[in-house]
């Protein structure tokens, strides 16, 4: 049986810090009120002349050396975004000739929030037919772009950021199971509306700001604390193992109350719950690799744990992965 492992780790943040104390000269909120309903005290903020490509390649990067391959021994590169630097072509394919990688077919991937934990499965399926040996996977956002600087219901949650991963065959541990779903009943909860096919850009959409996130907060409220805990078990079920076994748990960095849930359907003490909200915001696709780097960085993770990885965004959808770390 082929095993699927992560071997290399990168990320990539804006030097570009903005706290809730800037917000509060932006809109009616303050630092109280979001420290309070969602945990977050800063963000990330890409500069005029950054993108999403941007973010990808620094966290790419460093991913490649922390493996320590090169970007033309790569067989597939995957970008989980809700923010392509453009609708087409891919930002994988940007990513691709950016990084110097002839080799690697690439596509991008979009599942929310949920998207990176979805690209890794898509990814490690490649490795566990035999058919890839190497592959990265990048979630990255650059999230700022498309948000309603003077909407409070959702300005104030999210940041920009990427983190990225090398998969590749190992001997043991891995990938043990997983969980992905979707409910496309709930597509309209968290969405941004238009520039596609159904509302192409107009003077009219820019008007009704309709290329902007638009969410009904509390109805994800309520589908994410179900999901994500579950995601996460039935993953586990799939694994053999139960909450009990979890080392560390990595939820998607959304909102404090949401995380706190989610652990405590999971039976968790609070050390063993991953949390880097209050420093980057919610990142959509990057806010597992990031947190799953910098868990790594701060050694919360050591070989043989048991590291569980549980996502849920727009679609509406969620994803979970078991991992044994080695
Ligand atoms: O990655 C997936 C993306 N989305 C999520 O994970 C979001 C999930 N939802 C949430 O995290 C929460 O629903 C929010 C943080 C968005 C909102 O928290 P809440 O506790 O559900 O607040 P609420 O929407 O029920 O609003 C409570 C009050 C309202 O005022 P009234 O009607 O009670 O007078 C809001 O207008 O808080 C007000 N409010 C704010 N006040 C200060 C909403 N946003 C703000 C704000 N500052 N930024």
């Amino acid at each position: 049986m082929i095993r699927t492992g992560i071997t290399g780790l990168g990320m990539s943040v804006p030097d570009q810090v903005l706290t809730n104390q800037d917000l509060e000269k932006m809109i009616d909120t303050s630092d109280e009120w979001i420290r309070a309903r969602t945990g977050i005290v800063e963000r990330r903020i890409v500069s005029d002349n950054q993108s999403t490509l941007d973010l990808c390649f620094e966290a790419g990067t460093e991913a490649l050396q922390n493996a320590e391959i090169e970007a033309r021994d790569l067989d597939l590169i995957i970008v989980a975004t809700v923010t392509p630097d453009m609708v087409f072509p891919a930002t994988a394919c940007l990513l691709q000739d950016r990084l110097g990688a002839p080799a690697a077919a690439a596509f991008d991937l979009e599942a929310g929030c949920s998207g990176f934990v979805y690209g890794l499965i898509t990814g490690a399926q490649f490795i566990n037919s035999g058919a890839y040996s190497r592959i990265m996977v990048v979630g990255a956002e650059t999230l700022s772009r498309i948000t309603d600087w003077e909407d409070r219901n959702t300005c104030v949650l999210f940041g920009d950021g990427a983190g990225a991963v090398v998969l590749e065959r190992v001997e043991k541990g891995g990938l043990l199971g997983f969980d992905l779903g979707s409910d496309g009943a709930g597509g309209s909860f968290l969405d941004l509306p238009a520039g596609g096919s159904r509302q192409p850009a107009s003077q009219e959409t820019v008007a009704q700001k309709l290329h902007y996130i638009r969410m009904d907060g509390n109805q994800v409220f309520k589908f994410a604390v179900k999901a994500m805990g579950q995601a996460a078990l039935k993953a586990l079920k799939k694994a053999g193992l139960s909450g009990e076994d979890i080392d560390l748990f990595i939820p998607h960095q959304a909102n404090r109350r949401i995380i706190d849930a989610a652990g405590r359907k999971l039976g968790l003490p609070g050390e063993k719950v991953f949390v880097n909200l209050d420093r980057y915001g919610n990142t959509s696709g990057a806010s597992i690799p990031l947190a799953l780097y910098e868990a790594v960085a701060e050694g919360m993770v050591k070989s043989g744990d048991i590291v569980v990885l549980s996502g849920f965004g727009a679609g509406l959808s969620w994803a979970a992965a078991v991992l044994e770390w080695n």
